[in-house]
């Protein structure tokens, strides 16, 4: 199994390209099963869940193909509603099939994801607002069987919790629908408005971008198109924080800085300087200790989940202490013992904690838990004293891009080891 090897201490300066974003990418693929002509998809993100999405589509007899930055899809052949559990399990993300599916076929047979270490996640809202539009459901063997007569019908979605992933299904299979779907409550994320906006391209009527209310008015078909994937907010953030942990400064660039205001303030916050482009973002920590912010992670436009763990990396060597609360997943701190190992001063109780900030982090070897966890372990390691040896980075791998080239390139000393 990969592990990063880092050698801490040295200040990161340069300049990093933003990829595509993966939680755009992973909707965007799932939507090509709705179009009845080939469709293009440029600035892919490559990366390990996009790869078991691609297979997973593949699956279902897509003429799918992925070279480069770009996948290329084409329908025409699709021969089969069935996302087995084997590749689901992987990743949760495959229950974005289950809308499109039944949207266009009429039915789909989708592996339910299960827990994942964050938390139970469950799907019951996809499948609530589904049934919303007149699909007929059934869970039985792990599986949800989704089925419609003809095609689905424009209905009133009110989700009881905010969902990215819900609102991203419904989306897509209302598109499909007969009539008008009013989707309340919907997520607000900028990956949902690219889903949109590349709905729109390939044909689809909605209304309300980027606020809780979308409305669709379904269409009978839908076309292919050229479409690119928005930017990572996400990785930008990451690198951005890999700057303030170090006292360095690193630009993002091919980024959006309106994607993640909340987090510039967060760093401004710090003490950082930070300068916005139209399409970059440079944060100049010029070597000053950063000082610990306090934050409560909250659906967009309010501060990601995502960043929960990086900004308690950067926390961790704060001046001064910080509360996170974290209240959009139960299970979200298991980065923290791992940075306790390193020398951080956490307290943990329920979903919120307690960073008091210390000069110093020390190496230790320490494993990853989760994508975004895995990031903070590798923050903590650019900033502590010694040589850190991060287990399981097979968690980074499905959602950062080229991370080593991309870290060296900044002046990081990371390697990858095997075994
Ligand atoms: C997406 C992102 C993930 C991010 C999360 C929250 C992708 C591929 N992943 O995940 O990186 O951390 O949004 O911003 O885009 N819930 C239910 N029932 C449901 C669905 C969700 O109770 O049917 C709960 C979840 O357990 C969680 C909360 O709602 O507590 C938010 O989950 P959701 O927004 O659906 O997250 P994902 O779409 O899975």
């Amino acid at each position: 199994m990969d592990k990063f090897l880092i050698q801490g201490g040295q200040k990161l300066e340069g300049e990093v390209r933003i990829s595509g974003a993966k939680n755009a990418a992973l909707p965007l693929l799932a939507a090509t099963i709705l179009a009845d002509s080939p469709i293009r998809i440029s600035n892919m993100p490559n990366l390990r869940d996009v790869n078991t999405l691609v297979k997973l589509i593949a699956g279902l007899g897509v003429a799918i193909e992925y070279a480069g930055d770009t996948v290329t899809a084409d329908t025409s052949t699709l021969n089969n509603q069935f996302a087995p559990y084997d590749l689901v399990k992987t990743m949760r993300a495959s229950i974005l099939v289950l809308g499109p599916l039944v949207a266009r076929y009429g039915e789909a047979k989708v592996s339910l994801p299960g827990g994942c270490a964050i938390g139970s996640r469950p799907v019951d809202q996809h499948l609530k607002a589904l049934e919303a539009l007149g699909a007929h459901i059934e869970v039985e063997n792990g599986y949800v069987h989704a089925k419609v007569d003809g095609r689905l019908k424009g209905g009133e979605v009110i989700f009881d919790v905010v969902t990215v992933g819900g609102t991203e299904n419904i989306l897509m299979a209302a598109a499909l629908a007969d009539g008008v779907t009013t989707i309340r409550n919907a997520a607000r994320e900028p990956e949902i408005t690219d889903l949109a906006n590349m709905l729109i391209k390939m044909g689809a009527k909605i209304e309300g971008l980027d606020t809780d209310t979308l409305v669709v008015t379904g269409v009978e078909s839908l076309h292919g198109c050229d479409y690119a994937v928005v930017a990572d907010r996400i990785e930008t953030g990451s690198y951005l924080a890999a700057a303030a942990i170090t006292g360095g400064r690193v630009r993002t660039t091919h980024t959006d800085p309106a994607l993640l205001e909340c987090v510039l303030d967060k760093f401004e916050e710090m003490g950082a300087e930070v300068t916005r482009g139209d399409d970059w973002i440079e944060l100049d920590m010029q070597g000053k200790r950063p000082k610990a912010v306090s934050f409560r992670t909250l659906p967009h436009p309010d501060f990601p989940t995502d960043m929960q763990a990086q900004i308690m990396a950067v926390n961790a060597i704060g001046r001064g202490f910080a509360t996170i609360s974290e209240t959009i997943f139960e299970n979200r701190f298991m980065h923290v013992p791992e940075l306790s190992r390193m020398g951080a001063n956490i307290q943990v109780e329920g979903n919120d904690a307690v960073v008091t900030g210390v000069e110093k982090l020390s190496a230790a070897p320490v494993m990853a838990t989760d994508l975004r966890a895995s990031f903070s372990l590798v923050l903590a390691a650019l900033a502590a004293e010694g040589e850190t040896l991060i287990d399981r980075i097979y968690h980074i791998d499905r959602g950062y891009e080229h991370i080593e080239a991309k870290l060296q390139g900044i002046g990081a000393k990371i390697k990858r080891v095997s075994g």
